[in-house]
C-alpha cells in the first residue's frame, strides 16, 4: 500500500422519500489498500458504492479519483474510469453463456452488426485460463455454482482492467472452499496495485482481509480504524451503538409431542434414507458442508420437489406426493435460501410484500382486503423486526438493503403463525443486531409451541440455538447430537464423514 489517495469523497449525501440515508460522508481510500466497510442493515453501505459504481448520483457532495473531479453518469462511465462493482446480488445473466456474460458489455460485432460470438468464445477461454476459472465459455450460467458465478465477475471487472473493485457482500452464497478461493484472488489483486473495498457482516473476514475498517451507522461515517487499532467489540460498538453483550438469547420452553414426522425419504443421490422428527416447541438444527443435500431435503419437505421415496407425516396424515399449498394449508411455511428468486415480490411495496402471504386472515366478511388492518398489521411486524423503511407504501422490495429484505421474508411467514417453520439460512446476510432479533423471533415461536428446523452453515449459530443439532453428509442424516453433548469438533468430523 502506498500512501496515494486513489479515491476522495466529500461530504457525500444521498435522501430516499425525504429520509437521509447518507449523511455528509467524508471517506479516502488509499491506493493498493483493502478498505472494509462495515455497518448494520440499511446503514447505507451498498448505497454508497452505488454511488461510486454510478449507479445513483449524490444528492450534494462531490468525489476525486487520482485527484481529479468524478461524477460518473451511469455503469458504464465507472467502469471507463476504472471502478468495477460486485453486487450483493450477482448480475449475471443466467440463461447465457459463461462467454456472452464475460463480453455482455461491450459485445465484439462484425458485419452489419451480427455478433462475433467466435470471437467471445475464443477469448473467454483465454481469460478462463489465465484466471484459472473452472469452467468452459459455452456453459450456461445456470449450471455454475456460485463461486464459479463469482469469479466470472471479477474476471468481467479485471478484462476491464478495474483499478478499485468494489465486493459488496461476496461470500454469501459461497462454499467454505470457495471463499479461500476468493481471498486468495483478492490479495493477488492487491499485490498487483489494485484497491479494494471490501463490504460484509462477517467481521472475522474483515479483519482478517481488510488493512482499515471504516463503519456506517445510520448514514453516518463514524470512524475508519487502522485493523491493528481496534478490536472486534469495538467496532461492532461502533456499528450498533451500544455494547451487545449476549448474543444468542435464553428463553425457558418446554418441548412436547411429536408434530411432524419424516420417513425414510429419497431424492435422487441427493436425500438418501432420511428420516427424523420434529417435535412441538422443538428447535432442531440441520447442519452440512455445501452439497450435503440440507437444501434438497428441505425442499422435499415442502413439496417444493418431489422425492422418489418415503413419506410425510402431519397433522395425522401421511404423504408420498406433496406441494407449497398443502404445506401452507396445514401451517407449514419454508424460508428459501434464496430470497430474491422466491422469497419476494421485488417490484412490490415492502407492504405488499409483508401482508401477501397473509391475505386469508386480513379479508373482511365480503370478500375484501381491509386496508386499515394490512396497515396495522404491516406497522406492527416492521416495528418487530426492526425492519429499516423509508415508506413502506412506496418502497418496492427490491429497494430495501440486503437484509431488511431477509427480514421482511420471515416477515411474510410469521403473519401466518406456522406450526411447523423450516428456515434455510435465515440470517444470511443479517447484521449481528437484527440476528439477536430474529433468534428471540425464533425462540418466542418455539416457546407459543411452533416447531423450528433451522438450518445454517454456521455451526456457532445453531450451536447457540437449536435444541439438538442433526448433522448431513452425502444425503444422509449421520449425527442427531443433543444440546448438552455439543462440540465443534464432533459436527465438523460429522459432517465431513469422518463420524465420531
Ligand atoms: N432505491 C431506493 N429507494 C428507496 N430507499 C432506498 C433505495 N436504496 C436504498 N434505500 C434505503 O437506504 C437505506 C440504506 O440502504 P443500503 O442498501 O445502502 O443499506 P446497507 O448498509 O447496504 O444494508 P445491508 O447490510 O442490509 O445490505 C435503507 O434504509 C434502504 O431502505
Ligand atoms: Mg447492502
Amino acid at each position: 500500500m502506498t500512501d496515494e489517495k486513489i479515491l476522495n469523497l466529500i461530504g457525500v449525501s444521498k435522501s430516499f422519500f425525504g429520509a437521509e440515508v447518507l449523511h455528509q460522508i467524508n471517506l479516502d481510500v488509499q491506493k493498493g489498500e483493502i478498505l472494509g466497510l462495515v455497518g448494520e442493515n440499511g446503514a447505507g453501505k451498498s448505497t454508497l458504492m452505488n454511488i461510486l459504481g454510478g449507479i445513483l448520483p449524490p444528492d450534494s457532495g462531490t468525489m476525486e479519483l487520482k485527484g481529479l473531479p468524478y461524477l460518473p453518469s451511469d455503469p458504464k462511465d465507472a467502469d471507463r474510469a476504472g471502478i468495477a462493482f460486485i453486487h450483493q446480488e450477482l448480475s449475471l445473466f443466467s440463461n447465457l453463456t459463461v462467454a456472452e456474460n464475460m463480453f455482455i458489455d461491450e459485445l465484439p460485432t462484425g458485419v452489419l452488426w451480427s455478433v462475433r460470438f467466435d470471437r467471445i468464445r475464443a477469448e473467454a477461454a483465454e481469460y478462463i485460463t489465465k484466471f484459472g476459472v473452472n469452467t468452459s465459455p459455452d456453459a450456461k450460467v445456470e449450471t455454475l455454482s456460485m463461486g464459479i458465478r463469482q469469479t466470472i465477475e471479477i474476471t468481467k471487472a479485471l478484462i476491464k482492467n478495474a483499478e478499485i473493485i468494489i465486493f459488496d457482500e461476496p461470500t454469501t452464497s459461497l462454499s467454505q472452499t470457495e471463499k479461500d478461493n476468493l481471498f486468495e484472488i483478492i490479495a493477488h489483486l492487491k499485490k498487483q496495485g489494485v484497491t479494494i473495498i471490501y463490504i460484509s457482516h462477517i467481521l472475522e473476514d474483515v479483519f482478517f482481509l481488510c488493512d482499515r475498517i471504516a463503519v456506517l451507522r445510520d448514514g453516518n461515517l463514524v470512524g475508519v480504524n487502522q485493523k491493528n487499532s481496534v478490536i472486534k467489540n469495538q467496532v461492532i460498538k461502533m456499528m450498533v451503538g451500544r455494547d451487545i453483550n449476549q448474543v444468542y438469547p435464553t428463553i425457558q420452553k418446554n418441548i412436547g409431542e411429536i408434530v411432524y414426522r419424516v420417513c425414510d425419504i429419497q431424492q435422487g443421490r441427493s436425500v438418501r434414507n432420511v428420516s427424523f422428527e420434529l417435535r412441538v416447541g422443538e428447535i432442531v438444527g440441520l447442519f452440512g458442508l455445501m452439497g450435503a443435500g440440507r437444501t434438497e431435503l428441505v425442499r422435499c419437505m415442502f413439496g417444493v420437489d418431489p422425492f422418489d421415496k418415503g413419506e410425510i407425516e402431519f397433522k395425522g396424515k401421511q404423504y408420498r406426493k406433496l406441494n407449497p399449498e398443502i404445506c401452507i394449508e396445514n401451517g407449514i411455511a419454508f424460508i428459501t435460501e434464496d430470497r430474491r428468486q422466491e422469497g419476494l415480490l421485488m417490484p412490490k411495496s415492502v407492504k405488499d410484500n409483508i401482508v401477501l402471504a397473509n391475505l386469508n386472515n386480513l379479508c373482511q366478511s365480503f370478500g375484501m382486503v381491509s386496508s386499515q388492518k394490512e396497515d396495522q398489521e404491516a406497522d406492527t411486524v416492521i416495528k418487530e423486526l426492526n425492519v429499516k423503511v423509508q415508506n413502506k407504501n412506496r418502497q418496492a422490495a427490491k429497494n430495501l438493503s440486503g437484509g431488511n429484505q431477509q427480514k421482511v421474508v420471515i416477515a411474510k411467514w410469521l403473519l401466518k403463525n406456522p406450526s411447523i417453520f423450516i428456515m434455510d439460512e435465515p440470517t444470511r446476510g443479517v447484521d449481528v443486531g437484527a440476528k439477536y432479533e430474529i433468534y428471540t423471533i425464533i425462540n418466542n415461536m418455539a416457546k407459543n409451541g411452533s416447531s423450528i428446523l433451522f438450518i445454517s452453515s454456521e455451526m456457532e449459530e445453531l450451536m447457540g440455538v437449536c435444541d439438538r443439532i442433526m448433522v448431513m453428509n452425502k444425503g444422509r442424516i449421520v449425527a442427531d447430537i443433543p444440546k448438552n453433548d455439543y462440540s465443534q469438533e464432533k459436527i465438523i468430523s460429522y459432517a465431513i464423514g469422518g463420524g465420531n
